[in-house]
């Protein structure tokens, strides 16, 4: 049985918070190049994430649970942050004294939006929709995963709903 479309979301999240861990653990000891190395896998698990919500699952939310509207709202925005975030880590040396900030606040900010995700409005969208549903959209995601894109800017070119942001 196909993952259903909020336990593939869900599974790249624990994916994306260990990530983060393993960032956060190795920032002693890290030299600049592993960490770059290492926000540039975090930037690209996001960039794929995002990607698979902003073009599957939130128009579909938007559609069947009227009632989450301000939610999916705000979550297009905090995509939008991390976008930017990610895209300014792209462009910045791992030696600016700003990398690690940066990264840090894209990394709270983005484990803040899982959160919410999991525990405010994903459980509304698996009551909003039935079974069949979620395992067709998880379906979706898991075909357009294969050329989703890698970067923010790829990101921009390959979106097709005009995130609102
Ligand atoms: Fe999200
Ligand atoms: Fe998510």
């Amino acid at each position: 049985m196909p993952a259903d479309a909020i336990e593939l979301l869900t599974s790249q999240h624990k994916e994306i918070r260990a990530l983060f861990q393993k960032f956060q653990k190795s920032a002693e000891t890290a030299t600049p190049q592993q960490k770059q190395a290492l926000v540039g896998q975090i930037c690209e698990t996001l960039t794929v994430h995002t990607y698979l919500e902003n073009e599957c699952m939130y128009p579909v939310t938007r559609q069947m649970c009227p009632g989450l509207e301000s939610d999916v709202l705000e979550s297009y925005q905090e995509h939008h942050v991390a976008d930017v975030l990610s895209a300014e880590l792209a462009e910045m040396s791992p030696d600016d004294e700003r990398y690690v900030a940066k990264a840090t606040v894209l990394m709270e900010t983005i484990l803040h939006h899982i959160d919410e995700e999991e525990q405010e409005w994903f459980p509304k969208v698996r009551e909003g929709m039935d079974r069949k549903q979620l395992q067709e959209m998880g379906a979706q995601m898991a075909q357009m995963q294969k050329n989703a894109p890698r970067s923010p800017s790829d990101a921009l070119k390959k979106a097709v709903s005009a995130m609102p942001v």
